[in-house]
């Protein structure tokens, strides 16, 4: 309930003149929920945590990232059924696309841990092209998530996040993304990637939005690295789901 989506798409469907309103929902439930949705005809959601995954079984159409991932935020209601997209893959993706001049072909990434939020970026990594470098707190996560997204001639490593990993954050320095809870507010004055010294020529991304600049951010700013930050990734996944949203109403 203290989503930033209702401030984002109540102006949006004001804007588009949509006869709309989005309202948060506790859902203890999805299925009871499903049951109320088809009631109240309502026409599309957003799923939170920790609802999107548990959400896929009840969906009629389930589009390819969603299935990959394993966890769907947007659902719409269409004349196919109830379809669920994974917003969270072209938000993650676009921004960087941008600022990497539209190719991550063969780009050595290194990504901060490999928790829920990591698949999204994992998958959208390796559906681009990229080298991928998963590094967690606890090891096996990553080994299970790198053999779950590795394919055949594009093998995704792994390894712990400590400073014993170092040298291989250098060697994976293209772009390094940041998906812990690690700098994230109350937790503020962390940096999950403390052992390591920016050179300059990374673009570090921290899907962290709160704050909007984490202490790792702003010390790769600050050695000169391009950076973006997770209210980018917010808002292109939020304008996704609100195109999802409109062309449902
Ligand atoms: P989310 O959906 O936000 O990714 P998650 O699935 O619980 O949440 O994953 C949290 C991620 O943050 C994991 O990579 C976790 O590392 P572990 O797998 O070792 O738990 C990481 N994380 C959380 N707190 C951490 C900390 N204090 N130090 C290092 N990593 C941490």
């Amino acid at each position: 309930l203290h989503s930033r989506s209702p401030a984002y798409h109540n102006p949006a469907f004001r804007e588009a003149r949509a006869h709309a309103v989005y309202v948060p929902f506790p859902v203890d439930d999805c299925e009871a929920f499903i049951a109320l949705a088809d009631l109240l005809d309502i026409r599309g959601w957003s799923v939170t945590i920790p609802h999107k995954k548990a959400i896929i079984p009840f969906l009629d159409v389930v589009h390819p990232e969603t299935r990959a991932i394993g966890a769907c935020n947007t659902v719409i209601r269409t004349v196919r059924g109830l379809e669920g997209f994974n917003t969270d893959f072209p938000g993650f993706l676009e921004p960087l696309l941008e600022i990497s001049g539209g190719s991550l072909e063969d780009m050595p990434v290194c990504v901060l841990g490999a928790g829920g939020a990591a698949r999204a970026v994992v998958y959208a990594l390796v559906e681009s092209g990229a080298r991928v470098l998963i590094l967690n707190r606890t090891v096996s996560r990553a080994a299970e998530l790198a053999s779950e997204f590795s394919r055949p001639g594009k093998q995704v490593e792994y390894g712990p996040l400590d400073a014993s990993s170092a040298d291989r954050v250098g060697a994976y320095r293209g772009v390094i993304v940041q998906t812990t809870q690690v700098g994230m507010h109350p937790h503020e004055d962390r940096d999950p990637l403390e052992f390591y010294r920016f050179q300059g020529d990374e673009i570090v991304y921290d899907i962290v939005y709160t704050p909007e600049y984490t202490r790792l951010l702003c010390r790769a700013r600050d050695a000169g690295c391009r950076v973006i930050s997770g209210m980018r990734m917010f808002e292109t996944q939020a304008e996704h789901q609100k195109r999802l949203f409109l062309s449902v109403l």
